[in-house]
């Protein structure tokens, strides 16, 4: 028995010894005529980088071209596979009776990396990104209640916003909940919608929602330059914004720091909407028009030039722009979809109050004094010139 143990152990020992190691030395390589090592392997399935210069250079030599007689003359020296790592690394003269920026490119194969950041990571960002701020809000509210206007409403009211800021404002918000909803319904479509409802509803729901996107998109632009242009001047960062932040905003306890038209946090939200709200129109402009408007090369060139390290590539293919558009958009959209929950809990059921300032536009002297005092001061002065009030 004794003996079967050490003979097997013998044998296992034999079989490691004599098994080539799995190694990316280019012996290895040559022996495989240029092909993977199990290493690349391995490498790849750990989402490591796999220096791929065995694979782009290795591309045929003409020089060594076998005799138009021979085999693979006609080919000029370039076996089957060269020609395609040719084609595949973009490094073959490819003629083709189309026009187009991307007509020429034939094989990439970045489209499996884009692919599985979609399906992987972007989905769970959305997913817990948008399940997660509900949850806090949810928490938010049972330990914190809704803020009330204390001591109660005065009954009386102050114009906070004009018919015109209201239509602004309920069309970059009824713009922006249509895009969310119907972005979400594409990005879910294949891991939620597919095993639930089946192939031919999600195509059904896939066209509807992206001929709402494409159409409703132009509402969302319009009205992110009218609300830009409405309230920009009133919310250039100042000091009374850090005695607000560090108050915290007086949501914890019964602070009440002193605010204009718009406090630090309003601020905030404000600058997002407009600066992802443009970052996402851009990149939304950019998948509206295929190829027409690459801007990530161009970008990446800016970023290098004021932070060398980062060494972003400047040289994108045309399908590689067009990839990057569409994870830039769904990562700035969904970022904006969290924010903006939070946003929507303030205005709504969160705040005593706050819901009249866009409903009727008109809000309680009491709330208004609370949140904005500063503000109820300049209106008050203007009323008093015999100004607007
Ligand atoms: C049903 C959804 C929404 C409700 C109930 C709501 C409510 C409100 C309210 C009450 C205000 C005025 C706050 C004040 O008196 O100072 C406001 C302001 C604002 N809203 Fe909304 N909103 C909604 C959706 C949106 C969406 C989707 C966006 C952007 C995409 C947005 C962007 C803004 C901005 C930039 C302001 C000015 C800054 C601020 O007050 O935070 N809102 N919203």
């Amino acid at each position: 028995m004794n003996l079967r143990v050490i003979g097997a152990f013998l044998v296992a020992l034999l079989t490691f010894a004599v098994t080539p190691a799995y190694s990316q030395d280019d012996g290895q390589r040559a022996s495989t005529g240029g092909a993977q090592t199990l290493e690349d392997i391995l490498k790849r399935q750990k989402g490591l980088n796999v220096d791929e210069s065995f694979r782009r250079d290795n591309l045929g030599d003409p020089s060594k071209a076998a005799p138009l007689s021979g085999d693979l003359g006609t080919l000029g020296g370039i076996s089957k596979s060269d020609m395609y790592r040719g084609i595949r690394y973009s490094e073959t003269d490819v003629k083709v009776s189309n026009t187009g920026p991307a007509a020429k490119i034939l094989v990439q194969d970045g489209g499996m990396s884009w692919l599985l950041t979609r399906q992987g990571g972007i989905q769970s960002y959305a997913a817990y990104g948008a399940g997660g701020i509900i949850a806090l809000l949810v928490l938010f509210y049972f330990i914190r209640g809704r803020m009330t206007i204390e001591g109660g409403p005065s009954g009386n009211t102050i114009e906070r916003f004009k018919p015109i800021e209201r239509f602004g404002h309920w069309c970059l918000a009824g713009s922006f909940i249509m895009l969310a909803i119907t972005g979400l319904l594409l990005l879910f479509g294949r891991s939620v919608l597919i095993p639930i409802f089946g192939h031919e509803a999600n195509s059904t729901i896939a066209t509807f929602s992206i001929w709402v996107h494409n159409n409703i998109a132009w509402v969302f632009m319009a009205s992110l330059v009218l609300i830009f242009v409405m309230w920009v001047a009133h919310n250039i960062p100042n000091k009374l914004d850090l005695v607000w932040l560090a108050k915290g905003g007086g949501i914890i306890g019964n602070a009440h720091p002193s605010a204009k038209k718009f406090n630090a946090g309003q601020k905030i939200i404000f600058w997002m909407t407009i600066l992802l709200g443009a970052s996402v129109s851009m990149s939304g402009l950019s998948l509206l028009f295929p190829f027409e408007i690459p801007m990530f090369a161009k970008t990446f060139g800016m970023i290098n030039t004021i932070f060398p390290a980062m060494g972003l590539p400047t040289e994108l293919l045309p399908h590689e722009e067009m990839q990057l558009a569409h994870l830039w958009h769904a990562i700035v959209a969904t970022t904006m979809i969290i924010a903006i929950i939070a946003h929507i809990y303030i205005g709504s059921v969160g705040m005593e109050g706050a819901f009249d300032a866009m409903g009727s536009g008109h809000v309680d002297l009491e709330w208004a004094r609370q949140h904005h005092d500063l503000w109820v001061e300049e209106e008050e002065a203007k009323s008093s010139r015999g100004g607007l009030s």
